[in-house]
């Protein structure tokens, strides 16, 4: 029933790729990914040695504005950091009309595009002087947002942004302060989850931040683009499979099934269940994120005491995995996803905050992304299809139908 001819006759050939597997959809300086060899490079430098050497703040840097900063470059773009950390006092009453239950991903997409209304959202993305203002603006301040959305969660006042600590280690802050005992920074965590934010910083045409070049493309403004990317992050298939994983995991301790029971219901598809954490649609052998996360799960675990049953279910999971023909076929690796989760929990992290965390990381992947369309001569995404619906018919007047 699809007339493809008459569709070449008015406009060419169209290509149909579900899910966009092999469809470039643009070009871009930024993030390079060689699944088959399990290679992740932002701007060139390789991620092992970014999370190994760099910190959040000079990660984004170098993804937002191309080459690793200068020693007063970084102290500029950390001091900016600083300056944004507040929100403007009437966005605090925005959160109050969330219900309490409301999932942080909701508040933190609507925040950012209410942020648009407190800031000015005309920006020069060219012209690098300008343009730290905005990103660090836009860094800084989601990160309070993300604080603030979990403390309404909890029913808590939010813990205002302290000038005297460093991105990471402010967002802990921000969360875990009591009013009776003030979050202490401990390095190894701090270390962490910065870390962890590095490793999420960028990860070129995934579908959160094709969304947000998608959306740039038709001029939108930085906020509204990002606020959209948070949207597709949300999804489990997505951003929220740190958080799938966390709740397969505990599901498996709690019920008393062991991993190799599990696993058989994966190969058979029972109910769709999926081994959350694995699998990428990129990566076809390990996910080069996933080796330093599990490393570092390791570190911070022994650092703090803790023996968390969920990260040995987790090991064993991947070890069946490994040696397992249904997943060796179908090149089904641990993604990074996989072991967050359980840093996240050491740290103390709540479970719904999980997505949100990986929001803040991906976020300078998002401005940069953003500033490269704004960039770039314009020229608005919009891909075609391929119609399968009814043939013409005529409008049924409604007595006939
Ligand atoms: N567990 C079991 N089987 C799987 C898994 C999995 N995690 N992932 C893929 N498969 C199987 C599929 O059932 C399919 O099998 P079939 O050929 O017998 O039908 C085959 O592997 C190919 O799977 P697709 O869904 O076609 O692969 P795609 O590239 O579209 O999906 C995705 C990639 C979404 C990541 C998938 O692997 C998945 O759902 N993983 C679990 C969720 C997850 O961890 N997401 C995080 C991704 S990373 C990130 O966003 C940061």
């Amino acid at each position: 029933g699809i007339d493809i001819s008459s569709l070449r006759a008015q406009t060419g050939l169209i290509t149909l790729d579900n899910g966009y597997g092999n469809t470039g959809s643009c070009q871009s300086n930024i993030c390079y990914i060689d699944g088959d060899n399990g290679i992740l490079r932002y701007r060139g430098y390789p991620i092992e040695q970014l999370a190994e050497q760099s910190t959040f703040a000079e990660t984004a840097y170098l993804l937002i504005f191309g080459e690793l900063p200068g020693e007063s470059q970084l102290q500029e773009f950390r001091n900016q950091l600083t300056e944004h950390q507040f929100i403007h006092e009437d966005m605090l009453h925005a959160f109050e009309g969330f219900p309490a239950d409301a999932p942080p991903m909701a508040i933190l997409s609507a925040m950012i595009n209410a942020l648009g209304c407190f800031q000015p959202v005309f920006m020069s993305p060219d012209d690098d002087d300008h343009f730290m203002d905005p990103a660090a603006r836009l860094m800084s301040k989601v990160r309070t947002i993300a604080a603030a959305s979990y403390r309404k969660s909890i029913g808590k006042p939010m813990n205002y942004p302290r000038s005297d600590l460093r991105y990471t280690a402010n967002f802990l802050h921000q969360l875990l302060s009591l009013p009776h005992k003030p979050y202490e920074p401990d390095d190894v965590v701090v270390d962490a989850l910065d870390k962890l934010l590095i490793l999420h910083a960028d990860h070129e045409q995934n579908c959160s931040t094709s969304t947000v070049r998608m959306v740039g493309s038709a001029q939108a403004n930085l906020y509204a683009s990002v606020a959209a990317g948070v949207c597709a992050l949300w999804g489990p298939l997505h951003g929220g499979a740190n958080v799938a994983v966390m709740e397969m995991l505990q599901q498996l301790h709690d019920s008393g099934m062991t991993p190799e029971e599990y696993m058989e219901k994966v190969k058979n598809k029972e109910a769709g269940i999926r081994l959350m954490g694995f699998g990428h649609r990129v990566y076809k052998n390990f996910d080069p994120r996933a080796k330093i996360i599990k490393q570092a799960c390791d570190n911070v675990l022994d650092r703090l005491g803790i023996h968390d049953p969920l990260l040995d279910i987790a090991k064993r999971l991947e070890e069946v995995a490994l040696e397992d023909d249904y997943f060796i076929e179908r090149k089904l690796y641990p993604n990074v996803d996989f072991y967050s989760g359980i840093i996240m929990r050491a740290i103390g992290i709540p479970t719904n905050m999980f997505t949100v965390i990986f929001a803040i990381g991906r976020l300078p992947g998002w401005i940069s992304h953003w500033r490269e369309v704004h960039m770039a001569p314009a020229k608005i995404d919009r891909p075609r299809q391929i119609y399968t619906g009814a043939p013409k018919r005529d409008y049924v007047p409604m007595d006939k139908r």
